[in-house]
């Protein structure tokens, strides 16, 4: 018994030394695992003291459990003294608050929020589709058979199953005109992909917004109104509109529309004898394809396409946005480089 009464009083004596001693925190904490840690010979006595003889059991547990108390004690103090004259750990209540940073919006995200806010007013509603989808909803059903050349313009991913990543988001045209029946006038917004090698202006991920309004004597005109009135809300009120004649399998007349350049206002230049560098000259922004729905897309989902006419158009989202923002490279959309991104 006395052989453990001493090498306890030993361990005490080192150990309360060593720790008011202490130089640092970091040596602070290693002498507090050594000492009073769970694998220390402390603990090991403590833990051990039910298989001692009964008689030593009070006599060990006492002076054991003491110089327990001692230690944490000790650690307790020692831990105060260095804290208050370690710098890192000192508080200047002096210091400016740390201010929370707040996101922002992906531009994508805005530019696609105003597009939808301004169709919304004049009575569209938003619609969704799959990003994976097959042949029929993204090509047949839009007039668009499997040996159409059009499809070559499409470089499509491919899927294991058969399936395809969506080339456009035409496909909810085919989708919702399935689920309902005329008039309807729906927007939708979202993911497309296609197979394009990735360079300043092309991406194989992108994002198109698209319309299609469905009644009887839908016109031509109503359809250049309502780009009309987008590009004069999103842009400016002297925005103008072009139509330009053009070829898509599921419209019929199509076109490729485009607003007039809010940098030199569609006049192509800015400063005398330079053109104007967000049209290139040219006085106006290629934006995207529109036309009348083509009887065969009213055929392949049961429309009646004498009754009903329609307009569908689908514009680049990333396009909008690089012109707006004067982006000049539309991979940094989807690198999420913050340095850009909270630039907006
Ligand atoms: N889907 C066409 C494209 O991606 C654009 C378009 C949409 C054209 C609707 C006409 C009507 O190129």
């Amino acid at each position: 018994m006395s052989a453990m009464l001493n090498e306890i009083e030993t361990l005490g004596r080192e150990a309360l030394e060593a720790i008011a001693d202490a130089p640092d925190l970091k040596l602070l904490e290693e002498l507090r695992v050594k000492y009073a840690g769970r694998r220390s010979r402390l603990r090991q006595i403590l833990s051990g003291i039910g298989e001692l003889q009964p008689a030593e059991r009070p006599v060990i547990g006492k002076v054991a459990g003491e110089l327990s108390r001692a230690v944490e004690a000790a650690l307790a103090a020692r831990h105060e003294q260095l804290a208050e004259s370690d710098v890192s750990a000192a508080i200047d209540v002096t210091l400016p608050g740390r201010r929370p940073k707040s996101g922002v919006l992906h531009p994508l995200t805005r530019i696609a929020d105003d597009v939808i806010d301004i169709l919304r007013g004049m009575g569209f509603v938003v619609a969704d589709g799959p990003e994976i989808e097959d042949d029929y909803h993204n090509f047949d059903a839009l007039n668009t058979p499997a040996d159409h050349p059009a499809r070559d313009l499409h470089d499509t991913f491919y899927l294991k199953s058969g399936q395809l990543l969506r080339t456009h988001t035409s496909t909810v045209q085919i989708r919702v005109m399935e689920g309902a029946s005329p008039p309807l006038r729906i927007i939708s917004n979202g993911r497309c992909y296609r197979r394009d090698t990735v360079d300043p202006t092309h991406h194989m991920v992108f994002h198109q917004i698209e319309g299609l309004y469905v009644d009887r004597d839908v016109s031509l005109a109503e359809l250049k109104g309502t780009l009309n009135l987008l590009g004069q809300r999103l842009l400016g009120e002297g925005t103008r509109t072009r139509l330009r004649p053009h070829f898509f399998p599921f419209t019929e007349p199509s076109v490729e529309f485009d607003f007039s350049c809010r940098l030199c206002d569609g006049g192509g230049t800015v400063t005398a004898g330079k053109s104007c560098r967000v049209c290139k000259g040219t006085g106006w922004i290629e934006i995207g394809g529109a036309g009348m729905v083509d009887p065969a897309v009213f055929d392949a989902v049961g429309y009646d396409s004498e009754r009903y006419t329609g307009f569908a158009f689908g514009l680049g989202l990333e396009r909008m946005a690089m012109i707006r923002h004067g982006i000049g490279d539309i991979r940094l959309f989807l690198e999420n480089d913050l340095r850009f991104t909270r630039q907006f």
